[in-house]
């Protein structure tokens, strides 16, 4: 068995003394944002626990808190944002580390894939200058070595011509390859953690499935833990060991990527499934699950999804749904759940 658990109960509780210390570990975690002055419930009570090579996809539809998930454990969230819970990385909690500590790990024990390459890329240097810097910044190497490292991470995620392309600014670079090249920059010091938001959604099919089989190939090789965030059912079940499906903040579903896509326990993780089976769906209306997802300003006292279930009964818009464990550790936050084995 893996150690990685999904779990509402207290995680120390969960784990036996001797096991060893997770990569990553997030507790309860909470995160509220402001829209204008008004407070939203952005992320609602998440858990997980991972161990070095292992893979977690979050799943779930446009605005279910995946983003914000990642960008707090990274330390990148607007200053007035409110946050609760614990996220540790080795045991080493992070929430509370001074901005230049935390600063001194992005990167090199933790570092992240963005969805938008364009924000996270610095226009005005090469990707060559980038990605050496950063090497330079964590290892403390001499900058033709560092150089000629980036070249190498070029060519690993399959950018052609990569010794010409060291040389290019961002913008000179196609979607596709500056995805690529975000992920370069986020390998470049091998980290424990690698958090991997939509990687891959600006690429073409067979480059998609080139890099996902690199990431693969490379977390075996480094032993990096990896959260992957995407829209996508079937890229979900290349990448990853473990899924977990987020609505409105909260996973409402967890457990092996196979359990998941061939049981679906919850009625949003079957509807998502009707609705992604033909490849990734962006954003818009899924058409198998009629209505949009609530406001995070104003969460019912129950389950955020009941308005749209056509399984749900008074009972579920006013108390909070339990949690039925599934074998294996994972779980379906539903009363009404079928859950299979
Ligand atoms: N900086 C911010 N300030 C205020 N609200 C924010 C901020 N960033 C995100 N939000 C809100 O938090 C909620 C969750 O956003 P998030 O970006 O995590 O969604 P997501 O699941 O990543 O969606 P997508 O699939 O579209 O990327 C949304 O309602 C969003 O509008
Ligand atoms: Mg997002």
């Amino acid at each position: 068995m893996p150690d990685t658990a999904m779990t509402d109960a207290p995680l120390l509780a969960a784990a036996p003394a001797s096991a060893a210390v997770p990569a990553l570990s997030v507790q309860d975690l909470t995160v509220q944002l402001f829209r204008r002055d008004a407070p939203i419930a952005a992320v609602n009570g998440v858990s997980f626990r991972l161990a070095r090579g292992e893979t977690l996809t979050i799943l779930g539809e446009s605005g279910s808190g995946k983003s914000v998930t990642l960008k707090t454990m990274m330390g990148l969230l607007p200053a007035r944002a409110r946050i609760g819970g614990t996220v540790r990385l080795s045991g080493r909690s992070l929430l509370d580390l001074p901005a230049a500590e935390l600063a001194r790990l992005r990167g090199r024990r933790i570092s992240m894939v963005f969805q938008e390459p364009m924000s996270a890329l610095d226009p005005v240097y090469t990707i060559g200058a980038q990605i050496a810097e950063a090497i330079v910044r964590h290892e403390g190497i001499g900058r033709a070595q560092a150089m000629a490292r980036a070249q190498a991470l070029l060519e690993r995620v399959r950018i052609p011509s990569a010794a010409r392309r060291l040389r290019n600014y961002p913008h000179e670079m196609s979607g596709g390859m500056r995805q690529r090249a975000m992920i370069a920059l986020a390998l470049a010091c091998s980290p424990d953690v690698l958090l991997a938001d939509e990687p891959t959604t600006a690429l073409d099919v067979t480059v998609q499935i080139q890099i996902l089989l690199l990431l693969r190939q490379l977390q075996e090789e480094m032993g990096m833990a990896m959260v992957f965030v995407t829209h996508d059912m079937g890229v979900a079940a290349e990448i990853s060991d473990r899924v977990a499906v987020m609505y409105a903040g909260r996973f409402v579903e967890t457990g092996s990527a196979r359990q998941v896509i061939r049981t679906p326990g919850h009625p949003y993780t079957a509807g998502l499934l009707a609705s992604t089976v033909h490849g990734g769906q962006r954003g818009g209306v899924l058409e198998a699950i009629p209505g949009a997802p609530p406001d995070l300003a104003a969460l019912p006292a129950g389950c955020a999804f009941a308005p749209r279930c056509r399984f749900a009964e008074p009972d579920c818009t006013t108390t909070a749904p339990p949690t039925v464990a599934r074998d294996g550790g994972g779980m379906v936050r539903c009363p009404r759940a079928a859950v299979p084995a």
